[in-house]
């Protein structure tokens, strides 16, 4: 994909190379085309656009300011030795392909792959704790596939190459009640005063 980006840019052409949702999330193509044209002294930029995590934030009504927010791709957080916060929302990428990466029919879900994510959400979050399987509308006319089940019923849901997957936090983690102090926060962790902040 890098060569059929930068041989026409090469051979003098302006180009113009299009991904869906947003071209620099979850794409190694359109950050190496970039670079390596810029490095050969063309000019080169890639313009912002909406991505799946976008999109579930508004679909599922999810602010990452809330809780924070943790983001990755699912066969990585797997197979690294990831330290991660139940108390901060989690998004999983890819989880319909996780240990997969041939892609043959993006309809279907690598069940083994799944199963190994369920084991580690059931120590991380518990086994009933209720996640989202998230597939963002893809025309204008058609709505998102939002599906609450438990991470013990996972391998039940309807999950393909292009789920994502949402992981709320547990709850609000505990207080750091010197820091709060320290930082003059009233109990709703603002500034103390600040009447019209809704507590967490
Ligand atoms: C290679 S990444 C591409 C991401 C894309 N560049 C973006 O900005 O959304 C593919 C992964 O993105 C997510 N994804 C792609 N399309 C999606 C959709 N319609 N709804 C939810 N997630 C989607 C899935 O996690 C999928 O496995």
């Amino acid at each position: 994909m890098v060569k059929a980006i930068l041989d026409p840019v090469r051979s003098g052409l302006r180009v113009c190379a299009v991904f869906y949702g947003h071209p620099g999330v979850f794409v190694y193509p359109s950050h190496r085309a970039v670079e390596m044209a810029r490095k050969e002294g063309f000019r080169a930029w890639m313009a912002p656009a909406v991505s799946a995590e976008d999109c579930l934030f508004a679909d599922l009504g999810v602010d990452p300011a809330r809780s924070g927010c943790q983001s990755y791709e699912a066969t990585s957080f797997l197979a690294r030795q990831r330290i991660i916060d139940p108390h901060t929302a989690l998004i999983l990428w890819q989880v319909g392909v996780i240990g997969d990466s041939s892609v043959r029919d993006p309809g279907t879900c690598n069940k083994a792959g799944l199963s190994a994510l369920m084991d580690v959400l059931s120590q991380t979050h518990g086994p009933h704790h209720q996640v989202v399987v998230f597939r963002a509308a893809q025309w204008p006319i058609c709505r998102p596939h939002i599906e609450p089940v438990a991470v013990a019923d996972l391998l039940q849901a309807d999950i393909t190459a292009l789920s994502t997957l949402y992981v709320p936090p547990k709850e609000n983690p505990p207080r750091d009640r010197q820091m709060i102090d320290r930082l003059g926060l009233d109990d709703g962790l603002h500034p103390a005063g600040s009447a019209s902040e809704r507590p967490q």
